[in-house]
C-alpha cells in the first residue's frame, strides 16, 4: 500500500464534503455570497438557510422567528449554576458549561435523527445568547434579565448585553458581524464538532467541543487579543515600533494571517467599512487610526492581510461591549454553522478517523521493572 502524503495542520486536506459553504470563488452558504447576505439578510434569515438548507420564506421567517421566540428560556437551575460558579472563571469556560448543562434539560438530547437536531439546534441558537447575557450580568452583581421576543435576534443580543436601546446601525452592524461568524466550512472548531458527531455522540457533546476549540487564541479567541493590542499599543504613533518589536521577537500578531485567505478575508473587507462609520459615530476615530497603522505596517512587512477578527473586535469595543463577550458573541453565532455540519455529518455519516506517521523508536523488548536500571 502507498504511503497517503502527509501535510503538517491537514493543510490543503481535502477532509469530507459539504454542501453549506464554500470558499471557492469567494466565500458562500449554500451558493449565495457572505457579500449578498450581509448586505440583504438578516441573522435570522441566514441560521434558517443554514439550519434548513433554504432561505425561509415571508411564512417560513415568521414560523422560525416564533419558534425561536417560544425557546427563549434557560431552565432555573441552570441560572443557579451560573451564580456559582467563581466570578474568576472566563466566560468562554462558562459558555462550554452551559452547553453541557442546557444538555442536561433537553428532552431530545440522545436523538440523533435529522428534525430532533434541528430543533436542538433551534433551541442551542436562543439559549446560549440568553445564558452569555445572564452569566454576564450575574458577573456584574447584576439580576439577569429575559429576552424580548418582539426584537430580533441582533437587537435582542445587544439589549441583554447592554440594557440600552440599540441604535438602528449598532443593530445592522451586529447582524452583519454575526452573519459573516456564521459558517466557515471545515474550520477548526467545525471539523472538531464533526469529529465528534462522527462517532454517533451527540449535537450538545459536538458543541460543547466546537467552544473549546473556538477559544483558542488561533481561532476565535484572536478577536479578544486583537483588542488587547490595539489597548496596549495606545496611539498611532507607537504602532510601527510596537510591530516591529512584536515580529523580530517572532511573535504572532492576532487577527492577522489565515489558513486558506493569502490575500484577503473578504469578511474582513466587508466589516472594516463598518468599522470605521460606527468608530466615527462613538469617537473611536484614533482606535480607527491606529488600527489602520498596524494593518499598513504588517503588510509591509510580512505581506499579512488582516483576518475577520481584526475588525470584528474593534466593532465590538465600539458598541460598548466588555472584551469578554467577543469570543463567546462568535459562539452564538457559529453555532447556526456548527449545528449544520453535525447534522450534514449525521445524514451522510461515516466515522472521522485519519492516520499518523509514527515517529517514535522502533520495535522494543520487554524488560522487567528490575532489569530497567537504577
Ligand atoms: N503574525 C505573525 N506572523 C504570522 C501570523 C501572524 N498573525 N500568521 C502567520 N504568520 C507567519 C508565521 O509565523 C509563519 O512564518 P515563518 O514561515 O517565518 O515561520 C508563516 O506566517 C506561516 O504561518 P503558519 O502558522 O504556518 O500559517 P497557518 O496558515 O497555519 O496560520 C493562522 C493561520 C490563523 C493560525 C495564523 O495566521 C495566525 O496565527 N494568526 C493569528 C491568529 C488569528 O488571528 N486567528 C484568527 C483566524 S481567522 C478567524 C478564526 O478562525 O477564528
Amino acid at each position: 500500500m502507498s504511503q497517503p502524503q502527509y501535510s503538517p495542520g491537514l493543510e490543503g486536506v481535502v477532509a469530507g464534503e459539504t454542501a453549506i459553504s464554500s470558499l471557492d470563488g469567494g466565500l458562500s452558504y449554500r451558493g449565495y455570497s457572505i457579500e449578498d447576505l450581509a448586505h440583504h439578510a438578516s441573522f435570522e434569515e441566514v441560521a434558517h438557510l443554514l439550519l434548513h438548507g433554504d432561505l425561509p420564506t415571508a411564512g417560513e421567517l415568521d414560523d422560525f422567528r416564533r419558534r425561536l421566540g417560544s425557546q427563549e428560556v434557560v431552565p432555573p437551575p441552570i441560572l443557579e449554576t451560573l451564580r456559582r460558579i467563581p466570578v474568576k472563571v472566563p466566560m468562554m469556560d462558562v459558555m462550554r458549561t452551559g452547553a453541557s448543562l442546557l444538555a442536561h434539560w433537553d428532552n431530545e438530547v440522545a436523538d440523533n435523527a435529522h428534525d430532533a437536531n434541528v430543533r436542538k439546534a433551534e433551541r442551542l441558537l436562543v439559549q446560549l445568547p440568553i445564558l452569555m447575557a445572564a452569566r454576564h450580568r450575574l458577573v456584574q452583581g447584576k439580576e439577569p434579565v429575559s429576552a424580548d421576543p418582539r426584537r430580533s435576534f441582533a437587537e435582542n443580543l445587544l439589549w441583554m448585553l447592554l440594557r440600552n436601546q440599540p441604535t438602528p446601525q449598532m443593530t445592522r452592524a451586529m447582524d452583519v458581524s454575526l452573519i459573516l461568524y456564521a459558517e466557515h466550512e471545515f474550520n477548526a472548531s467545525t471539523f472538531t464538532a464533526r469529529v465528534i458527531a462522527s462517532t454517533l455522540s451527540d449535537l450538545h457533546s459536538s458543541i460543547c467541543g466546537a467552544i473549546g476549540a473556538l477559544k483558542g487564541p488561533l481561532h476565535g479567541g484572536a478577536n479578544e487579543r486583537v483588542l488587547a493590542i490595539l489597548q496596549s499599543i495606545g496611539t498611532t504613533d507607537k504602532a510601527e515600533a510596537w510591530v516591529m518589536d512584536a515580529l523580530a521577537k517572532k511573535q504572532r500578531i492576532m487577527g492577522f494571517g489565515h489558513r486558506v485567505y493569502k490575500d484577503g478575508d473578504p469578511r474582513a473587507a466587508y466589516v472594516k467599512p463598518m468599522c470605521s462609520e460606527l468608530a466615527a459615530q462613538t469617537g473611536n476615530t484614533p482606535m480607527e487610526e491606529l488600527a489602520d497603522k498596524v494593518q499598513e505596517v504588517v503588510w509591509r512587512e510580512k505581506k499579512l492581510p488582516p483576518n475577520v477578527d481584526w475588525p470584528t473586535a474593534r466593532l465590538y469595543h465600539y458598541f460598548g461591549l466588555a472584551v469578554e463577550l467577543y469570543t463567546p458573541l462568535f459562539v452564538v453565532a457559529r453555532t447556526a454553522g456548527w449545528s449544520a455540519h453535525v447534522i450534514e455529518q449525521l445524514d451522510q455519516n461515516r466515522l472521522i478517523r485519519p492516520a499518523a506517521n509514527y515517529t517514535g523508536p522502533g520495535k522494543r523488548e520487554w524488560k522487567a521493572v528490575g532489569d530497567r536500571g537504577a
